[in-house]
């Protein structure tokens, strides 16, 4: 019966935001309609009643969907993923809106604005977002000194990348910068992503080159935590590239990856695309690390996450977690509650009592 109220619940939702909210959403330009989500997110973090009615219209839990991963209970596997809440403002009224978790971030040690001019754009026809906003940041220590006393409701993690300056094109000066933000962060939050896959910033991609992230990861090694350390790769590397950071990661402390970024590879202008346009790339690269690293390392996935079905893929490809952004701005907010209703489902069809049973079973 409960089951079945949810289900009514989701559909009226889904029939709402798709007719009504995400027509008006859509005339609109995408970064606007986002800062002006999350004030309203944010308003309503802020007061217990709004959060209660919020958890009431968007909320689902099942202990099939529980998992504790490196000492950290997830409720359920589906994040927010990182640039949505660049700087933690959302983090009160996410548990609420269904969410397992969030990646915070990305965070910059300097604060920067990004890229100028128009930075995203809709692709409807691809169910994709393209985004040249440039790793806008208000900088690691405002973020740090004002999430420091807060107590999450869920697991948090934190997103690091390099500031995007010609400042930190330089190596060192970029192992600088990420550190800078990690020894910030140490205090707040439960696990870190180092993001050396923006598609946006100056200078590109450097640490995704062997013998940079060598140093890179030589130098946060330095830097004592307990919390576990995981890397978001780019979609668009070839094997041997993805065998020679694998060789790099095992000499450090790495835990997992988050794969993956928006992908480069389009025709569609400057940015890098998410959603449906990125999910087979995605999922490939899920394939690919869950097989080589033998199911050892935790994977978070991400790209393209629109409904249950999808997210299974990912788990039975290798993901113990997903995240999404571009599933969110198409289908609702409700699609959260979808897709771990859903995932109960699949996982009692194929007969799994939890989730983790499922995790790389393709
Ligand atoms: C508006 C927007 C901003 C993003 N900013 C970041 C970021 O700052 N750091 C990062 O690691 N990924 C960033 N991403 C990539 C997402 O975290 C995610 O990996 C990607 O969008 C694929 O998931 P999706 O298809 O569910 O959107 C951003 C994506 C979007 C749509």
């Amino acid at each position: 019966m409960k089951d079945t109220l949810t289900d009514l619940r989701n559909r009226f939702l889904h029939f709402f935001y798709v007719h009504f909210y995400k027509r008006i959403f859509f005339c609109f330009d995408p970064e606007n309609v986002h800062a002006a989500c999350s004030r309203f997110g944010m308003l309503l973090g802020t007061n217990k009643l709004t959060r209660r009615i919020s958890s009431f219209l968007f909320n689902y839990s099942n202990p099939a969907l529980e998992q504790k991963i490196h000492g950290i209970l997830f409720k359920n596997p589906i994040g927010l993923s990182a640039g949505f809440d660049k700087d933690g403002y959302l983090t009160k009224i996410l548990p609420s809106v269904g969410f397992g978790f969030e990646e915070i971030g990305s965070i910059t040690a300097e604060p920067c604005s990004g890229n100028p001019g128009i930075r995203m754009w809709r692709h409807p026809e691809k169910k994709s977002i393209r985004v040249y906003i440039g790793l806008k940041s208000e900088g690691a220590k405002k973020v740090a000194q004002r999430l420091q006393k807060t107590a999450f409701q869920f697991p948090i993690g934190i997103s690091i990348a390099k500031t995007n300056s010609p400042k930190t094109c330089e190596t060192k000066a970029g192992i600088a910068d990420y550190a800078e933000t990690f020894k910030s962060f140490l205090k707040i939050g439960d696990y870190f992503t180092i993001n050396i896959s923006c598609p946006n910033a100056f200078g590109g991609e450097p640490f995704t080159d062997p013998k940079k992230l060598e140093s890179l990861l030589t130098e946060l090694d330095k830097i004592p935590t307990q919390k576990p350390i995981l890397l978001k790769l780019p979609p668009d590397l070839s094997e041997k590239q993805i065998d020679e950071i694998l060789a790099v990661t095992k000499r450090h402390r790495v835990h997992g990856f988050v794969a993956s970024n928006l992908t480069k590879q389009h025709s569609h202008g400057k940015g890098g695309m998410s959603g449906k346009f990125l999910e087979k790339k995605a999922n490939a690269l899920i394939a690919m690390l869950y097989k080589k690293t033998q199911g050892e390392m935790l994977i978070i996935g991400s790209g393209g996450v629109f409904s249950a079905e999808d997210a299974y893929e990912k788990i039975r490809l290798g993901a113990s977690l997903l995240e999404l952004i571009t599933g969110m701005i198409y289908e609702g907010p409700q699609v959260i509650s979808e897709i771990n209703r859903g995932l109960v489902q699949l996982l009692k069809k194929d007969g799994y009592k939890n989730i983790g049973e499922a995790v790389g079973k393709n």
